[in-house]
């Protein structure tokens, strides 16, 4: 079958080539697959993972075979996944607690935008819950994360100001009760920071938290540090700074209730992932893109199976 293949040093980062079809694990169905996403977070790992490994851990796509232990979906499911890696093959095998089945109305594309981006929003904003009623500030909101949470936490009561790199950039954002070019700019404190900028963008949300409100660091896409200090909290006394791993934030048992949850809200219309969607052929093509900024939401990839 094929898949995608790591190929650092080459002129691409990765490239089609034919591969082994998966082995299962007892607890692991058979998915073909239908479309994958993109992370920024898998550009860094296109050059540290060596020549041949296999990326990929958005998926979504049909059950060809239900594991064999029984557990998870049945063959012929529709379903959204997040899988370790080797994802971004024309079949992948997939644990069954990491997946869920989507709304008859979740096209494949919207579904492939959700695990990592979606999982990250969703888990992240629930270190501000409840939201209802609640300042929230949110960097990079024109990227893959940034855009779901803004969604997410404006559904879920919060109003929100959205940060981008300019007004091309917030275009399509949805649900934000202000867009602002630059955390500089913004104005009051916050009850909750979703931080994902570093360096500067950093220090900034520090200097606009509440008192006893809580900054989630889950990025640092400018590759800069931030320096800290004890008296840089004098203003807002007992607010938090906290880190943020989308995999181990919650039990292993709760990727699959998430996935549903999130599938869920894209199904009665409360989330729209915003995408741009490309054969998965150009992957090599697309990746410099998001590097560089000039993706809006998610890099989605259909996969045909021809
Ligand atoms: N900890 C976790 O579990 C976890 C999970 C998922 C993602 N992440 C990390 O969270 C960050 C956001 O992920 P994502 O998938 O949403 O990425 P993305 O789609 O590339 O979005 C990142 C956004 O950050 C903004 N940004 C501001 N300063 C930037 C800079 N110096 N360089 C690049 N982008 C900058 C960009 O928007 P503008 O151009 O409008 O400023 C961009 O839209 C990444 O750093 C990623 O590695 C962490």
């Amino acid at each position: 079958m094929l898949a995608v293949v790591n190929t650092p040093g080459s002129p691409a980062p990765v490239e089609l080539r034919e591969v082994p079809e998966p082995r299962l694990a007892p607890n692991e169905a058979l998915v073909e697959v239908r479309a994958f996403s993109l992370n920024r977070g898998e550009l860094r790992l296109f050059q540290t993972r060596p020549e041949g490994w296999r990326p990929g851990q958005d998926i979504s796509g049909v059950v060809l075979q239900r594991a064999a232990d029984s557990s998870g979906p049945e063959a012929g499911a529709r379903i959204v996944a997040l899988t370790d890696n080797a994802g971004w093959a024309a079949r992948a095998a997939v644990p069954s607690h990491r997946m869920a089945v989507l709304p008859d109305n979740v096209r494949f594309e919207e579904a492939a935008a959700l695990p990592v981006a979606g999982l990250t929003a969703l888990r992240t904003l629930r270190h501000g819950a409840p939201l209802l009623g609640k300042r929230v500030l949110i960097t990079g909101a024109a990227g893959g994360v940034g855009h779901m949470a803004v969604q997410i936490a404006s559904r879920s009561g919060a109003s929100v100001t959205a940060i981008v790199g300019g007004p091309e950039r917030g275009r399509h954002l949805r649900g934000a009760a202000a867009i602002v070019h630059g955390v500089d700019l913004v104005e009051g404190r916050f009850a909750l920071i979703l931080e994902s900028a570093g360096g500067s963008s950093l220090a900034a949300a520090m200097a606009r938290i509440e008192a006893k409100g809580t900054i989630v660091i889950f990025g640092n896409s400018s590759g800069e540090p931030a320096s800290i200090n004890f008296r840089d909290f004098a203003e807002r006394p007992n607010a938090r700074i906290q880190s943020f791993s989308y995999f181990t934030s919650e039990a292993e048992e709760r990727f699959a209730p998430d996935l549903a949850l999130l599938a869920a809200l894209v199904g009665d219309g409360s989330l729209k992932p915003v995408l741009a969607e490309h054969p998965w052929r150009d992957i090599a093509r697309v990746g410099p893109e998001l590097r560089d900024r000039r993706i809006a939401g998610k890099a989605v990839f259909r996969v045909d199976q021809a």
